[in-house]
């Protein structure tokens, strides 16, 4: 128990990647309960929780962040110590494509939320009897390191004071909704903290994103398309090591403060790809003798790419303790063997909408 409240969390977008992982970790580790509100869109997978189907300990609501009625509802009825808000539209290459579902869910809907969270805490301050001190409860909006823009070859890595500057629709939805978490504790005291994490991957990575993608097209024996010249920098944490940090921060982090989260990882994408690739010729030897690395192509750019992100997490190392446990060798091998032991999941993502959504994408960008 968490003063009057219950041992309960309120997860939002816990179907999706790093959502899923979050709530198998903290059911896992026997943590408590924990309410998950997913809207299920093409990238929310209820085959990601199926771990936990069984245990009671995990609900599933089906729903939007955005229907304030509902969330209202299932806050009153919880009662949850926290809040944490995964849930969003998170596909860079999608926010190009079609803008309107990231504003409507990153900004529209985490205003939504943000305000019956708020409705929340002020009845839980006017109710708390008077033993006890405000209820400790916080609001962890989860966001990406893409807000900060883009850095040169030379610059420093983003720390947690760096100006925001987002170039994609996505970043900056995911900028919008950062500033709004941040007015709501300045202006109304709202309990929030916010990580910013670089990029993640692996198990239940949707192929969408470049990691998966490129490993399920390379098993296939397609194409693995790589963008421009490849030489775009992305800093890769294994998504563990991600959900150990929002741990973390949610039970020390200093209200109204916000954490880079990252791995020290900064690899260029084509590198990223011939280390995927060497693991498969080592564990999954191709039938002809050639070697995966054949199947790479350089496709066209895509509009506005950022060159490199970088992330410097010693503010959470420093304060809170927090390390990674992998590096992005031992992460990327444990993905590699992750995938290769789970065809049920790779055949039941990639049929339907994602099948459509990679025509669309890579028909005719042959560069
Ligand atoms: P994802 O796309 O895999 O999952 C998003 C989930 O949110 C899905 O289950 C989806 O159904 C759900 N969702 C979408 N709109 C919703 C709505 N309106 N209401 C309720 N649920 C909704 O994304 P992910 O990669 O797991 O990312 C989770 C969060 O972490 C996002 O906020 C993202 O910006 C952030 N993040 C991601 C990365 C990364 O590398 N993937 C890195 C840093 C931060
Ligand atoms: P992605 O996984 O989409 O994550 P983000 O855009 O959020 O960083 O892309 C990672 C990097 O890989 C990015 O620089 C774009 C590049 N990329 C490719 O080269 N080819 C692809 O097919 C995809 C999806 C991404």
């Amino acid at each position: 128990m968490k003063n009057q409240l219950n041992n309960t969390i309120l997860v939002t977008g816990g179907a999706g990647f790093i959502g899923s992982n979050f709530i198998v970790d903290w059911i896992n580790a026997g943590l408590g309960t924990v309410i998950n509100l997913d809207k299920l869109t093409y990238a929310g997978n209820l085959e990601n929780l199926a771990e936990v189907k069984e245990n009671p300990s995990h609900v599933f609501v089906h729903g939007d962040i955005g229907d304030r009625n509902l969330v209202a509802e299932l806050l009153a009825k919880y009662r949850p110590y926290a809040v944490v808000n995964f849930a969003a539209e998170s596909h860079v290459d999608r926010s190009i494509h079609g803008p309107e579902d990231f504003i409507q869910t990153n900004v529209v809907g985490t205003f939504h939320l943000l305000e019956e969270v708020r409705a929340y805490w002020q009845r839980l301050c006017e109710e708390k009897p008077s033993e006890f001190s405000n209820p400790d409860f916080r609001f962890l909006h989860v966001s990406t390191d893409e807000v900060y823009g883009t850095l040169s070859s030379s610059d420093p890595a983003f720390t947690e004071t760096t100006p925001y500057a987002p170039n994609s629709p996505y970043s900056a939805s995911k900028a919008a909704s950062d500033h709004l978490v941040r007015a709501y504790y300045h202006t109304y005291h709202l309990p929030v903290v916010t990580t910013n994490c670089s990029n993640n991957y692996g198990p239940y990575h949707f192929p969408e994103k470049l990691i998966p993608l490129c490993l399920l097209n390379a098993l296939a024996g397609k194409s693995l398309p790589i963008y421009g010249d490849g030489q775009q920098i992305r800093d890769w944490l294994y998504v563990k090591d991600h959900c150990s940090a929002i741990r973390r921060v949610l039970e020390a982090g200093q209200l109204g403060e916000t954490y880079n989260v990252g791995g020290w990882n900064e690899k260029a994408n084509i590198d990223v790809i011939n280390i995927l690739c060497e693991i498969l010729n080592e564990l999954k030897p191709k039938a002809d003798g050639t070697k995966y690395q054949s199947q790479i192509t350089f496709v066209k750019d895509r509009p506005g790419h950022d060159r490199r992100y970088a992330i410097d997490a010693s503010k959470l190392e420093r304060e809170l303790n927090w390390k990674p446990a992998e590096t992005f060798e031992t992460g990327i091998r444990k993905t590699v063997l992750w995938y290769l032991e789970h065809q049920f999941w790779v055949n039941n993502v990639t049929s339907g909408e994602y099948r459509s959504w990679i025509d669309q994408q890579y028909t005719g960008r042959a560069a």
